[in-house]
């Protein structure tokens, strides 16, 4: 067997001054998706999220509390790790930076940065957005009118002593990586917004002081302590710099964010690593595969979801939301009607339920309650054989694709639903359109493309109903000494691409897929747990799998529909 195909994923590390919202929850459930897609395809994959505590926003709310900064923390930290849990995220471990291994880290990884020359000592001015924690450049603070461009607070005009990290000799670097790697920043025009500013960057200070002790020391200076979002963005590396888990790194981290912290991540923290690189002992460090900067979940009145707005769904928010869909249902919708792309997305009730009722209950849960029953009522609830000679499927290659595009290409992050509806019906080639699909939902959800992937899958499932329509079983079963076989191959057929299309959707909604494997005797759960969490994709989605004699459990629907007046 060779070796699987290493994949590192990272969501960015949240502050722990308050509890965990929406927001947080979207990217952890994106890269939670992107993480059980690549283990479904058999790789081996590290998922990292967590929480950044060293900021002094922790400081001034635990203060403001009446509490310790450590107990703050603690109890933040705390919901964040119990909600991710709540939700099964399958992350592979959860960073705390106070932890004692991080701090070891970054002190070890500055300590190496200042004895190369690319940290040295120096005096800063600028303009300083508090809420961000981020001194913002004199153009972009000019345009906002000297305000946060994030919370609209005043900019203060701050001075100090810094270790500052030689960002500027790195520009000509960052370019050429930029150029070299086009797809580093996604999406596209993420990536040139942010080469724009890359040209003009300055060096940036990588200490603070005055923070009351709160965060790691500057190495040989401790009345600096090492600036919160240097601590944090280290974090990447810390969790992964041990002698097992060091080839994950190298195999090339993808880090899913939002707009607000590209800079960090795009700029500073690919640069950092390049100096790191040079030193003493940091030669296996390479730079990450890719950024991933999504946009905001708005509120209906366009306002980004956030807690100092007061406008997020906190977790009692989204427990509510659970146990009236299903946490499937939560995944479906983050993941599928989310900001992936440039445009941000509303949060909005009505849109839930109509995601909910027209994909889930109306297509993927209807179509396999619909086939389940009609192999109960005719076949006793047993997988019929396929007859060669009703097959539709059986002379066309795996390779033709008929699911009504002529290319691989398709539009790249759709907003609303254009383009998503039913193609006009195929030919009946069932196959076809499973195996057309399933390449297509490959490339998508490579890409990132996680609206296109969900609605490739889900191709397949409307390909059975269309397909039903077409054949019509139940008229075919009234004449049934004649029409027996027939009646067999169309629903095993049906029920062959149901599987094919469940297997494509675990990553989104796992448990009603699993629910379903069940029900038509597959055991992919099963060898996934028994295989350290890695599918196989390829296999599971090739035609014919399904054996004749298999009992076909009916089981309740897999997602009731939802009366939108309730
Ligand atoms: N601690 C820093 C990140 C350090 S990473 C090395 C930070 N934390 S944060 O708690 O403010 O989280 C910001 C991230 O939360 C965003 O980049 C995004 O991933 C997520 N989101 C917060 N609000 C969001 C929305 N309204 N919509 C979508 N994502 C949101 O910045």
């Amino acid at each position: 067997m060779p070796e699987p195909n290493k994949f590192y994923v990272t969501t960015p590390i949240y502050y722990v001054n308050d509890k965990p919202h929406l927001g947080h929850v979207y990217t952890t459930m994106v890269a939670d998706v992107v993480a059980r897609y690549h283990r479904l395809r058999g790789d081996d994959v590290f998922f990292l999220t967590g929480v950044d505590e060293h900021s002094t926003k922790v400081v001034d709310k635990a203060a403001e509390k009446g509490l310790t900064t450590e107990a703050w923390a603690e109890q933040n930290a705390t919901a964040f790790r119990q909600t991710f849990e709540k939700l099964e995220m399958t992350n592979d471990d959860f960073v705390r930076t106070s932890s004692d291994h991080h701090k070891r880290k970054v002190t070890e990884y500055v300590a190496a940065l200042l004895k190369s020359g690319d940290v040295y000592e120096g005096e800063y001015e600028g303009w300083y957005d508090a809420g961000q924690e981020e001194y913002v450049p004199e153009n972009k603070a000019k345009d906002n009118d000297y305000k946060s461009e994030v919370n609209r607070k005043p900019l203060v005009r701050k001075k100090e002593k810094n270790y500052f990290f030689k960002l500027s000799s790195y520009v000509p670097a960052l370019l050429d990586h930029f150029e070299k790697h086009p797809t580093f920043v996604q999406p596209d025009a993420r990536r040139n917004e942010i080469v724009n500013r890359i040209k003009e960057a300055q060096d940036v200070p990588i200490s603070r002081t005055g923070v009351g002790g709160w965060g790691i020391p500057v190495p040989g200076d401790p009345e600096q302590t090492i600036y919160v979002w240097i601590d944090a963005l280290f974090n990447y590396l810390s969790y992964v710099d041990t002698p097992d888990r060091r080839g994950y790194w190298q195999s090339g981290a993808t880090h899913f964010i939002a707009k607000d912290i590209l800079w960090f991540h795009a700029s500073v923290w690919p640069a950092m690593l390049m100096a790191l690189r040079k030193c003493d002992g940091y030669d296996w460090v390479n730079l990450p595969a890719q950024v991933y900067s999504h946009s905001y979940w708005v509120s209906e009145s366009g306002a980004k979801m956030s807690k100092s707005l007061g406008n997020f769904l906190d977790p009692a928010a989204i427990d509510n939301y659970v146990a009236e869909f299903g946490l499937d249902a939560l995944r479906y919708f983050l993941a599928t009607r989310g900001p992936l792309s440039v445009s941000d997305s509303t949060f909005s009730p009505d849109l839930f339920i109509k995601t909910y009722n027209e994909d889930l209950a109306n297509t993927f849960g209807n179509s396999c309650s619909r086939v389940a029953n009609m192999i109960g009522k005719y076949f006793d609830g047993v997988m019929p054989p396929v007859h060669a000679e009703f097959d539709d499927n059986q002379n066309s290659g795996a390779e033709t694709n008929d699911d009504g595009d002529t290319t691989d290409s398709f539009p790249i992050h759709l907003d609303g639903n254009e383009g998503l509806g039913i193609r006009p019906s195929h030919s009946g080639n069932l196959l076809a359109v499973a195996i057309g699909s399933s390449r297509h939902y490959r490339t998508a959800i490579n890409e990132t493309n996680l609206t296109v992937a969900a609605e490739r899958a889900l191709r397949i499932v409307r390909g059975v109903d269309t397909y039903i329509e077409l054949k019509k079983p139940f008229s075919l079963a009234k004449d049934w000494e004649q029409n027996e076989r027939q009646v067999a191959t169309v629903l095993a057929n049906c029920a062959e691409a149901l599987r094919i299309a469940s297997v494509l959707l675990w990553p989104f909604i796992p448990d009603a897929c699993e629910k379903f494997w069940k029900r038509i005797g597959c055991d992919y759960a099963a060898q996934m747990a028994a295989n350290g969490g890695r599918g196989r994709l390829d296999e599971w989605t090739q035609w014919g799998q399904l054996k004749p004699g298999t009992p076909i459990e009916k089981g309740d629907a897999l997602f009731p529909r939802y009366d939108p007046n309730k």
